[in-house]
């Protein structure tokens, strides 16, 4: 058994000198992994490190955004796996700052906290129509294609024939996929079971992936947007006047997405059962319908010369049913922690938010970047952290284990994530479907690492 799933004998209060450095890291996704593995590895006294995750799950957005049917990426959760069972690393599921846990209890209990809890909500467009039933975020249709606890399985039916994704970045781009492909396609991936069959029963016929401003200025990947081409159930259409693009010294990604999009202006349709058309220089202005989506309202844009989108005073109304908003993902304040309405981050100097506390990832510098970004994002949080406290006594006054037990919080250890985890394979085997199928909920999810 690895040594990182033993349990921690507790420290007593007050110990000093030869004692571990203690550091709390909230939240296991990339920044928090990569954290508590940069601290491992540039830490020249020994560590002790507890990942404290709201969920009982760790990986963050491996797990719960990452596309299904993005196996290889998702086989990232791997290495994030080896640093869990680090001997100086804890995972402790189950546990909220902000509900269970408060920022002084963990600077009692902690030399340092590192917050890295991400970015769990949506943009808001602004526009009227936005909270009608059918105008869905992003977020949500993530998680829930994803089977995220907070989202119920139950809770899309895709029986709209067409459907508006407002956004070109990469997350519209896997929004798109899921939705384009059949369930046949999906039904090797984890996907709920439930999630597989509402998508089996979709009525989606066509998808139309709204940019607000040019080919150029798309936020996708190239690899991504190639993918989008491959689909064998989907006809891929750009209007030629959509995709002309003006000369300029673009990035060779920029470039290559730019050709992608010119070479499907060519394509001709062949019949296949969905077609996804991408468009671009439109801006969404309303979401029509009484009690719930029934079209969606765009303007034609063009770029001041400053470079901000601006209408033209053209309009063209899409009959859509359901409008997915994919215009970007934010942070939300932690209680007690500094944060900036402005920025939606926490306020850092290379990581410090105040003494003694730190914060990495997506709640540092925005939710723009891959998995492989919060590696230096957070080596640097660490550099920080270890400098600061070099040669710091040790006077911690609580252990947090016994504080949780206090507060009938029983933390999801590393072992009963690994039952949750045997759960899913088991389940994948028994619907015959592929290597593991997520559970449906976080009852199911407890009952499996708690029977
Ligand atoms: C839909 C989507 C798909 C993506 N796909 C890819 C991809 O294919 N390839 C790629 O390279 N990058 C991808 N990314 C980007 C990548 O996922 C991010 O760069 C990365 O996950 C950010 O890491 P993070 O640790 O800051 O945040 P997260 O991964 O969001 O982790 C934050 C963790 O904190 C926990 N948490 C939140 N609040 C609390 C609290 N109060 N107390 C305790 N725990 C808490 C959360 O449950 C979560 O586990 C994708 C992003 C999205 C949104
Ligand atoms: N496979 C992968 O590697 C992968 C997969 C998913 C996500 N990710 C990463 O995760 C990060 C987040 O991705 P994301 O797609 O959520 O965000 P993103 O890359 O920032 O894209 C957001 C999109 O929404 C548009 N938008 C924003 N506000 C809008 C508005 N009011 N009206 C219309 N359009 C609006 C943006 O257009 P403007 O440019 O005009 O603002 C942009 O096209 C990115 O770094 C991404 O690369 C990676």
């Amino acid at each position: 058994m690895p040594a990182g799933r033993r349990a921690r004998a507790a420290r007593s209060p007050s110990q000093g000198g030869d004692v571990a450095l203690r550091v709390a890291v909230i939240g296991s996704g990339p920044a928090g992994i990569y954290t508590a593995e940069a601290l491992v590895k540039q830490s020249s006294e020994p560590v002790e490190i507890d990942v404290l995750e709201r969920l009982p799950t760790p990986y963050g957005l491996v797990r719960y955004g990452v596309a299904p049917d993005h196996t290889s990426i998702k086989s990232i959760a791997g290495y994030l796996r080896r640093v869990l069972e680090l001997p100086q690393v804890r995972f402790l599921g189950g546990v909220t700052l902000g509900a269970d846990v408060s920022v002084s209890d963990l600077l009692s209990a902690y030399d340092a906290v590192v917050y890295a809890t991400g970015a769990m909500v949506d943009r808001r467009l602004g526009i009227p129509g936005e909270d009608l039933p059918g105008s869905v975020a992003a977020t949500d249709f993530v998680n829930w294609y994803c089977g995220h606890p907070d989202v119920d399985a139950g809770r899309f039916s895709l029986d709209s024939s067409e459907v508006a994704v407002i956004g070109v970045g990469n997350v519209a781009v896997d929004v798109v996929r899921i939705l384009a492909k059949t369930a046949a396609e999906l039904s090797a991936t984890d996907v709920p079971h439930e999630v597989l069959e509402r998508l089996r029963a979709s009525q989606v016929k066509a998808i139309h992936m709204i940019g607000r401003r040019g080919p150029e200025h798309a936020k996708f990947t190239l690899k991504e947007l190639r993918e989008l081409g491959e689909l064998a159930n989907a006809d891929v259409c750009v209007r030629p006047e959509e995709a002309v693009v003006l000369g300029g010294d673009y990035p060779r990604q920029v470039r290559g997405n730019i050709e992608v999009l010119r070479s499907w202006s060519e394509r001709v349709p062949q019949g296949r059962p969905r077609r996804l058309d991408v468009r671009f220089w439109l801006r969404p202005v309303e979401i029509l319908g009484g009690d719930r989506v029934e079209g969606l309202r765009l303007e034609r844009t063009r770029l001041t010369p400053e470079g901000r989108v601006q209408g033209t005073g053209e309009f063209e109304t899409l009959p859509v049913g359901m409008v997915l908003r994919s215009v970007g993902y934010q942070s939300v304040p932690l209680a007690d922690v500094p944060f900036s309405m402005e920025t939606m981050t926490v306020p850092n100097e290379a990581g410090r938010v105040r003494e003694r506390e730190y914060v990495a990832g997506w709640l540092k510098r925005g939710p723009t970047g891959v998995i492989g970004t919060n590696k230096s994002d957070a080596a640097e949080t660490v550099r920080t952290l270890l400098a600061d406290l070099a040669g710091r006594e040790h006077e911690l006054k609580t252990d947090l284990d016994t504080l949780l037990a206090e507060r009938g919080v029983r933390p999801v250890t590393y072992e009963e994530w690994l039952a949750i985890e045997a759960a899913e394979a088991d389940l994948g085997g028994a619907l015959g479907r592929g290597e593991r199928v997520k559970l449906p909920g976080l009852e199911a999810m407890l009952r499996a690492c708690r029977p």
